[in-house]
C-alpha cells in the first residue's frame, strides 16, 4: 500500500470586487473533487482559500459604496463563503489576504528578497490623474486606439482592432474618475529581479511540474526573456505598506499568493497535528498543489516559485490550470442571462447537478469548457438519474417490502462484482490526474452493466414465482451492491448524494478502500427518492433571472438615459443637500447632434460648455431629430464619470423630463442662459 501523502491544495483566490459565478465554481469544484478523492484515499488532505481583497478596485468600489474596504471585503467574505458552502466545496479555510498573517509573510518574504538583492527600485514613468489624485492603471485611462482611431479604449489594448499599446500613446486620453486628460508624473517602484531565475524557471517549469501546453506557453516567454517585476504600487492604495516606505504598497499580485501561506498558517494554528514548516520547507516531502485558471499562469508558474525560491520556501509539487468556462459556446453575457452567479444558480438548482456536469467535461487539459444548456439537463437526467439512481430504486423495493430490509449473503454475479472491483484503480488514476470525465465514463459504463444485469434477469417477474424469492433477493442484493460501488466512486462528485446513499445502506462514511466490501447479509433501511429529475424549464427560469441591463462594459446603453433617470428618482429616498451638491450641473449649447450607426436610440451631441466642447450620447433620437438640436441649449451632468460604451466614450449626461412611453422633453435653460453657466 502506497505511503500516506500530506497534501497543501489551494483554489485561486477569488477578487473581493465581485459575486462568485460559474467560472469560479468550475475552478473551486474541480479542486474540491480532487480534495475530496484525495481524502477518500486515506491521504491527509487540506484544502484552503482566501478572497484575494487588495487593489485599486477594491478601494474604489468601497468609496462608491461609501463604506470603508475592510466592511467592504467582509461583507463580500461572508458571501462568498456562502456560495461555496452551497456548492458542498469543502474549503478547511477559508481566509482573507487582508490578515495579520498574511502581512507578517508578505514582510517577511520582501525581506529575505531584500537580504538576497533581489529587490532594487526604479523611476517609472505614469499617468496620473491630478484631479482625483492617484496614479492610473491602463484600465482607468480611455481615449482613442493609437492604430485604429476607434473611441472609447483602455490604455492597455483595443478592442476593436486588438492593438496592444501603452496607455501614453492614447488619442485624446480621459481618466475615468475625473474625465480630466492624465499628465504623466514620476515615481520610484521596486522591482524583483525576476531575470535571475531564468534557469531555475526553465528547468522547473519542464520538470513535469504542469500541464505540456502549460510549459509549452511559458517557454515562449521564456525565449523572450524575462523583465523584472514591478511589485509595489504607489499611495493611494488598499494593501500592505512596504516596510522602510511611507506611500508605497506592495501590489495585490505580490501578496495574493503569499494568501495561500497564509491561510495554512491560520489553520495550523487551529490544528495542532498541522505544521506549516513541515509543508512550506525548502526541501519538503509533502505536496503542495495550487488548481488556477488559465489566465493567471504567469503569476503561478512564474513570479510564485522565483519568489519562493528567492525567499528560501519550497516550490509548489503541481499546477493544475484549467480553461475558461462559455455557456451554449459563447463567453458568459450578462444581456444573454448566462453570466450566471453562485446565487442565482441555487435560488434554482441543485448544486449536485453542476458538479456532476462540470465534472463530465472536466479533463487534465488547459481547453475552455463549455455549458451547453440542453446537453446539462440531458445529462444530469439520462445518466445521473436515469441509470445511477435507477439502480437502487429497482431493487430498494423488493429488499425493503419482501424481505424486511434485508440483503442475502450471495454474490450472484461475481464476474459483474469482480469488474466493479477491479475499475477502482482505474477510477482513482482518472481523478488523481484530473481527468474527471473518463472517470465518469467508467463509472457509466458500471451503471449500464448493473441496469443490463438487472434487466436481464428481470426481478419483477421472479418475484411473482414462490419459489424464486431468494433469486429476487439475491439479484436485488447485487444491484444495491453495484449501485454502492457506482456511488463511492462518484463520492468525491456528489457528496450529498453519497451520503444519503450511505445512510439508506446504513454504512459509515465510504473510503476508497471499501469498494472491496460486499454488502450482505445486513439489513438497510427504506429507499426515498435520492435526487429530483432536472426541469428544463427551470433552467429557463434561472437564465432569466439572470439577465440584466446591458452594463457599460458590456453595451452601450441603447435605453433613454434621461428617462431612466426620472424612474430612479420616482422610487428614490430622500437625500441630503450634500448628497445633491456633489452633482454638478451646466447649461450646454448643442453645436452639433448626430444618428448612431447601429443605434436605434441614441443621438452623439456635441456640447459646448462654456470652457470646453464634449461629447455626450443620449437617448432621445425617438423626440428629437438630429437636425432639430443645433443650437439649442442644456442642462448638462457635468461631472459624471466618462463612460465607456461600445460607440464611445460619454462624457456626462443631458437631462429630460418623461419616460420613452410619454415622451421625451428636453430641458432648455430660458433664452439669456449661457453655456458653463452653474444650473443649482
Ligand atoms: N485574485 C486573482 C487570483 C489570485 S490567486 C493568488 C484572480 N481572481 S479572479 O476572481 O479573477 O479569478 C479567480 C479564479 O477564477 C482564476 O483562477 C480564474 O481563472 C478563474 N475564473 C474566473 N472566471 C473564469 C471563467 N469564466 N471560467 C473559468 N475560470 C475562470 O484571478
Ligand atoms: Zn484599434
Amino acid at each position: 500500500m502506497q505511503a500516506k501523502r500530506n497534501i497543501l491544495v489551494t483554489s485561486a483566490l477569488p477578487n473581493a470586487n465581485g459575486p462568485i459565478h460559474l467560472g469560479h465554481l468550475l475552478e473551486h469544484i474541480q479542486t474540491d473533487i480532487w480534495v475530496r478523492f484525495q481524502n477518500m484515499m486515506g491521504n491527509r488532505c487540506t484544502y484552503v482559500c482566501a478572497d484575494d481583497t487588495h487593489g485599486t478596485a477594491t478601494m474604489l468600489k468601497a468609496e462608491q459604496l461609501g463604506i470603508t474596504p475592510e466592511t467592504l471585503i467582509a461583507r463580500v467574505q461572508q458571501e462568498h463563503e456562502r456560495d461555496f458552502s452551497g456548492f458542498l466545496v469543502s474549503h478547511d479555510q477559508y481566509y482573507t489576504t487582508h490578515s495579520d498573517e498574511n502581512k507578517v509573510y508578505s514582510e517577511q518574504i520582501y525581506q529575505r528578497l531584500k537580504e538576497n538583492d533581489l529587490i532594487f527600485t526604479r523611476d517609472v514613468e505614469q499617468l496620473y490623474d491630478p484631479e482625483k489624485k492617484i496614479f492610473l492603471a491602463d484600465r482607468f485611462v480611455i481615449g482613442g486606439c493609437p492604430r485604429c482611431k476607434t473611441p472609447g479604449q483602455y490604455g492597455d489594448n483595443c478592442e476593436s482592432c486588438a492593438a496592444t499599446y501603452d496607455a501614453t500613446e492614447l488619442i485624446d486620453a480621459k481618466s475615468v474618475f475625473s474625465g480630466v486628460s492624465p499628465v504623466l508624473n514620476n515615481s520610484a517602484h521596486y522591482f524583483f529581479d525576476l531575470p535571475k531565475f531564468s534557469d531555475m524557471l526553465r528547468k522547473w517549469t519542464s520538470s513535469g511540474t504542469l500541464q505540456t501546453e502549460v510549459t509549452n506557453k511559458l517557454s515562449e516567454w521564456l525565449d523572450t526573456g524575462l523583465k523584472p517585476w514591478d511589485i509595489s504600487r504607489d499611495a493611494p492604495y488598499f494593501g500592505f505598506l512596504i516596510p522602510g516606505t511611507e506611500d508605497k504598497y506592495f501590489y495585490v499580485w505580490m501578496d495574493a499568493p503569499i494568501g495561500y501561506m497564509a491561510s495554512f498558517q491560520h489553520y495550523c494554528d487551529k490544528h495542532d497535528d498541522l505544521v506549516f514548516d513541515d509543508y512550506w520547507k525548502t526541501d519538503s516531502e509533502y505536496e503542495v498543489h495550487h488548481f488556477i485558471g488559465k489566465d493567471i499562469i504567469n503569476f503561478h508558474a512564474l513570479f510564485w516559485p522565483a519568489v519562493l525560491e528567492g525567499s528560501r520556501y519550497r516550490k509548489p509539487t503541481r499546477i493544475h490550470t484549467h480553461g475558461f468556462i462559455t455557456v451554449d459556446g459563447t463567453k458568459m453575457s450578462k444581456s444573454r442571462g448566462t453570466f450566471i452567479k453562485a446565487e442565482t444558480y441555487l435560488d434554482h438548482l441543485d448544486p449536485e447537478y453542476l458538479r456532476y456536469y462540470y465534472a463530465t467535461k472536466l479533463n487534465a487539459s488547459t481547453d475552455d469548457i463549455d455549458i451547453n444548456l440542453e446537453d446539462f439537463v440531458q445529462r444530469v437526467n439520462s445518466d445521473l438519474v436515469g441509470k445511477v439512481v435507477n439502480i437502487a430504486s429497482r431493487c430498494a423495493g423488493f429488499i425493503n417490502k419482501r424481505f424486511d430490509n434485508q440483503l442475502s449473503n450471495t454474490i450472484h454475479a461475481p464476474k459483474l462484482w469482480a469488474e466493479s472491483i477491479a475499475s477502482a484503480g482505474t477510477i482513482a488514476d482518472y481523478y488523481e490526474a484530473g481527468e474527471y470525465g473518463k472517470a465518469v465514463r467508467e463509472i457509466t459504463r458500471l451503471a449500464d452493466n448493473a441496469n443490463q444485469y438487472i434487466a436481464k434477469h428481470e426481478p419483477w417477474k421472479l418475484a411473482k414465482q414462490d419459489d424464486q424469492q431468494q433469486a429476487v433477493q439475491d439479484i436485488c442484493t447485487m444491484g444495491i451492491n453495484l449501485f454502492k460501488q457506482i456511488m463511492l466512486y462518484l463520492k468525491p462528485i456528489l457528496p450529498e448524494l453519497a451520503q444519503k446513499t450511505e445512510a439508506f445502506l446504513g454504512i459509515q462514511a465510504l473510503t476508497w478502500k471499501d469498494s472491496e466490501g460486499f454488502l450482505g447479509p445486513v439489513k438497510i433501511n427504506a429507499f426515498s427518492p435520492l435526487i429530483q429529475r432536472m426541469d428544463a424549464k427551470i433552467v429557463d427560469q434561472m437564465i432569466e433571472a439572470s439577465k440584466q441591463k446591458p452594463d457599460r462594459e458590456s453595451i452601450a446603453n441603447d435605453t433613454n438615459e434621461a428617462a431612466n433617470t426620472v424612474q430612479a428618482a420616482e422610487s428614490a429616498t430622500n437625500i441630503e443637500i450634500g448628497d445633491f451638491s456633489k452633482i454638478c450641473l451646466k447649461v450646454a449649447k448643442i453645436i452639433r447632434a448626430e444618428n448612431v450607426e447601429g443605434a436605434d436610440k441614441l443621438l452623439r451631441l456635441e456640447l459646448d460648455v462654456g470652457d470646453h466642447q464634449r461629447t455626450v450620447f443620449s437617448g432621445i433620437k425617438s423626440a428629437y431629430p438630429a437636425n432639430d438640436l443645433t443650437g439649442k441649449l442644456c442642462v448638462v451632468v457635468a461631472n459624471l464619470s466618462p463612460r465607456k460604451m461600445r460607440f464611445g466614450i460619454s462624457e456626462g449626461m443631458i437631462l429630460a423630463a418623461g419616460t420613452g412611453d410619454e415622451g421625451i422633453f428636453l430641458l432648455s435653460p430660458d433664452e439669456g442662459a449661457k453655456p458653463g453657466m452653474l444650473v443649482s
